[in-house]
C-alpha cells in the first residue's frame, strides 16, 4: 500500500509578555537608540511582539513547543505514545546540544519517537513538514510531530534598531498522519530550495566553530545577529513570489486554485508586496506578524493554526505555506486541508 501525510492537529503558544513598539522605544531609548512606533508600525506592520522570561522555565523554546504540541496532539485526538517521530525546526535552541527535540521528547514523555532539530531558521517548518511527509510516504513513520519553535529573544542586539524590532518568540506545532495515497486531505507536494552564497544577509558571527565567543567578540556582540534589512527585503520578495508560482505550477495550479496563502511573517510589507505580485487578494492570506512580530520557524504554524481554529480554513480547501529564511533556504508545501 503507498501513503500520503496529512495534517490532522496544529496548536501554538506564546510567551506572556507582550511587547508594544510603545514598550520597544523606551527600552531603546535607554540605550541611546532611537526610534518610533509609527516608524516600527509603519515600515514593518508590527503592533507588538511576545518575548519570552529567560527566568521562567515554562518560556524557554522547548517549553513553548511542549504547549503547542498538547494542543496539537488533542486536536488530533492522539497521546505522546502515539508519535513515532519529532521533527524540531529552530535557530535558537534550548542547549546546543542535546536536540530542541530530545529536551521536547523527554518533556512530553513521547518515548516511542526519535527526533532531530532542524535548522533552516525562518524556512525552518517547512523544511520539517517536508521531512516528515517524506517518512510518512515512505511507510517508516506513521505519526509525527512537527514544530517550529523560537526564542530570539538571547541572539537580539537591542542596539541594533534595523533587526531587533522585528522578532519575538513563539511556537507553533502539527501533528502530522499517515493516510491512503487517494486521500483527498493531504500534502500534495513540497519543494525546498536554498542558496549559501546569501549566508551574509543574517546570520550570528560568533558561537559555532567559525568563531568561539571570547570575551572580546562578546563586547562586539559578535555573538548577536546581524542583518542586512534592505538586502534581504528584495531578496524575500522575489523567493516568496517565485516560490509559490512554481509550486503552482508543478501542480498545475494557478493562485485562482488557491484559498489561503500562508507566507512566513517577516514583515507586513514583504507579504503585501509578495500577495501583489502573486496577483492575490490580501483577505486570502493568513496573518499574524502584527500581533506577534517575526516568530521565525514558527510564523507559519502558528498562522495556520490561528486559521484552523479559528475555522477560516476549511475541510477540502487548498493551502499554500511559503517561506524564506536565514541560508538562505526557502520552499513552499502545498495541501489539501
Ligand atoms: O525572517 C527574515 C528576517 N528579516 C527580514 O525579512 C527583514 C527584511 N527587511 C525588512 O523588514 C526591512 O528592510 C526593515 C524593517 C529591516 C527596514 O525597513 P526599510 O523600510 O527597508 O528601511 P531602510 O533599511 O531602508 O531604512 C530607512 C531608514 C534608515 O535611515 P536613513 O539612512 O534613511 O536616515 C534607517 O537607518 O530608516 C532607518 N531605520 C529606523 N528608523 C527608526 C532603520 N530601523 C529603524 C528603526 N526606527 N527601528
Amino acid at each position: 500500500m503507498n501513503f500520503a501525510a496529512r495534517i490532522t492537529g496544529t496548536g501554538s503558544a506564546f510567551p506572556k509578555n507582550r511587547v508594544t513598539n510603545s514598550t520597544i522605544v523606551k527600552k531603546l531609548a535607554k540605550l541611546g537608540v532611537e526610534t518610533s512606533e509609527k516608524w516600527i508600525r509603519e515600515r514593518t506592520g508590527i503592533q507588538e511582539r511576545r518575548i519570552s522570561d529567560l527566568e521562567n522555565p515554562n518560556e524557554r523554546n522547548s517549553s513553548l513547543a511542549f504547549s503547542a504540541a498538547q494542543k496539537a496532539l488533542d486536536m488530533a485526538g492522539k497521546s505522546p505514545e502515539d508519535i513515532d517521530q519529532i521533527i524540531y525546526a529552530t535557530c535558537s535552541p534550548d542547549t546546543p546540544l542535546p536536540s530542541s527535540a530530545c529536551w521536547l521528547q523527554h518533556k512530553m514523555g513521547a518515548y516511542k519517537a526519535w527526533g532531530m532539530d532542524i535548522n533552516a531558521a525562518c524556512s525552518g517548518f517547512i523544511y520539517g513538514l517536508a521531512t516528515a511527509e517524506r517518512f510518512i510516504r515512505s511507510g517508516q513513520v506513521v505519526t509525527s510531530l512537527v514544530v517550529g519553535a523560537e526564542v530570539l529573544n538571547p541572539i537580539l542586539n537591542w542596539e541594533d534598531r534595523n533587526s531587533c524590532i522585528l522578532f519575538g518568540d513563539g511556537a507553533g506545532a502539527a501533528i502530522v498522519e499517515q493516510t491512503p495515497e487517494d486521500s483527498a486531505r493531504q500534502i500534495l507536494s513540497s519543494h525546498l530550495l536554498s542558496d549559501g552564497s546569501l549566508w551574509e544577509l543574517l546570520y550570528v558571527p560568533a558561537g559555532g566553530s567559525n568563531m568561539e565567543v571570547t570575551p572580546e567578540r562578546y563586547a562586539k556582540k559578535l555573538h548577536k545577529l546581524r542583518m542586512k534589512g534592505k538586502e534581504l527585503f528584495k531578496v524575500a520578495v522575489k523567493t516568496l513570489a517565485d516560490s509559490a508560482l512554481q509550486t503552482l505550477k508543478k501542480n498545475h495550479m494557478t493562485t485562482d486554485d488557491l484559498d489561503w496563502f500562508v507566507p512566513h511573517q517577516a514583515n507586513h510589507r514583504i507579504i503585501e508586496a509578495v500577495a501583489n505580485r502573486l496577483d492575490f487578494p490580501m483577505e486570502k492570506v493568513l496573518v499574524n506578524v502584527d500581533r506577534f512580530g517575526n516568530t521565525s520557524a514558527a510564523t507559519i504554524p502558528t498562522a495556520l493554526d490561528e486559521g484552523n481554529r479559528d475555522g477560516r480554513i476549511k475541510q477540502g480547501q487548498t493551502v499554500l505555506l511559503t517561506a524564506f529564511g536565514a541560508g538562505l533556504t526557502y520552499g513552499s508545501i502545498l495541501m489539501r486541508w
